[in-house]
Formats: structure tokens, sequence, C-alpha cells
């Protein structure tokens, strides 16, 4: 039974450093895309993120789900108390 205790610790350690939220759906990446085209946005570098199942950006805002799919669950707390 430990095993199973320390591979979900594990887990959860690996998703809270490398786990964040995905961009909701493909429109909403290239409504961002469009943006950086038009100069209105920087683009933004690739980060290593592990998208979490589930874990989707709820906001209808293509900026904010563009950078919020860059964030690491450790991050939100840096601007989120
Ligand atoms: C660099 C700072 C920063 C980080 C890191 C960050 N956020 Fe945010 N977040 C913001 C700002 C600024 C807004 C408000 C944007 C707006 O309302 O236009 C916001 C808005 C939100 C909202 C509300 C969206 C809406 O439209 O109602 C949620 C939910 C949220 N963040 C969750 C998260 C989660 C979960 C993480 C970690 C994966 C995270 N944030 C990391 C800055 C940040």
């Amino acid at each position: 039974m430990s095993w199973v205790a320390a591979a979900l610790i594990t887990l959860g350690a690996f998703l809270y450093a490398f786990g964040g939220m995905w961009v909701r759906t493909s429109a909403m990446k290239a409504a961002y895309d469009e943006r950086v085209t038009a100069n209105r946005a920087p683009a933004l570098e690739p980060v290593f993120v592990v998208p979490v199942p589930g874990c989707v950006c709820h906001s209808d805002d293509a900026v904010v789900q563009a950078e919020h799919s860059r964030f690491r669950i450790r991050e939100c707390g840096r601007c989120h108390a």
C-alpha cells in the first residue's frame, strides 16, 4: 500500500513543479497568435509545462489564456495570494 502513497506524492510534486493549465480551444490560441502578428501582443517563449488533464483556463480573454498556459502551478501564488 505504501508504494501507492509514494507514487501519488511523487506525481503530486511533479505536477506542482511542472504542471499547468492548457488553453481551452485552439481558436483562443489562434486569437492570441493574431495579436502577435499585428504587433499588439508579445510573442511568448515556449515553456516546459505539463498540461494537467481537466485543468483549463476558464477566462474568455485570449491574452489571459495565452499567458496563463505558461504558468506552472507553483507559480500561481506569485500573483494570486
Ligand atoms: C504573472 C502573474 C500571474 C500568474 C503567475 C498567474 N496569474 Fe492568474 N491572473 C493574473 C492576472 C493579472 C489576472 C487578471 C486578468 C484579467 O482579469 O484580465 C489573472 C486572472 C486569473 C483568473 C481569472 C480569469 C478570469 O477571467 O476571470 C484565474 C482563475 C487565474 N488567474 C488562475 C491562475 C492560476 C491557476 C495560475 C497558476 C497556473 C495563475 N493564475 C498564475 C496574473 C497571474
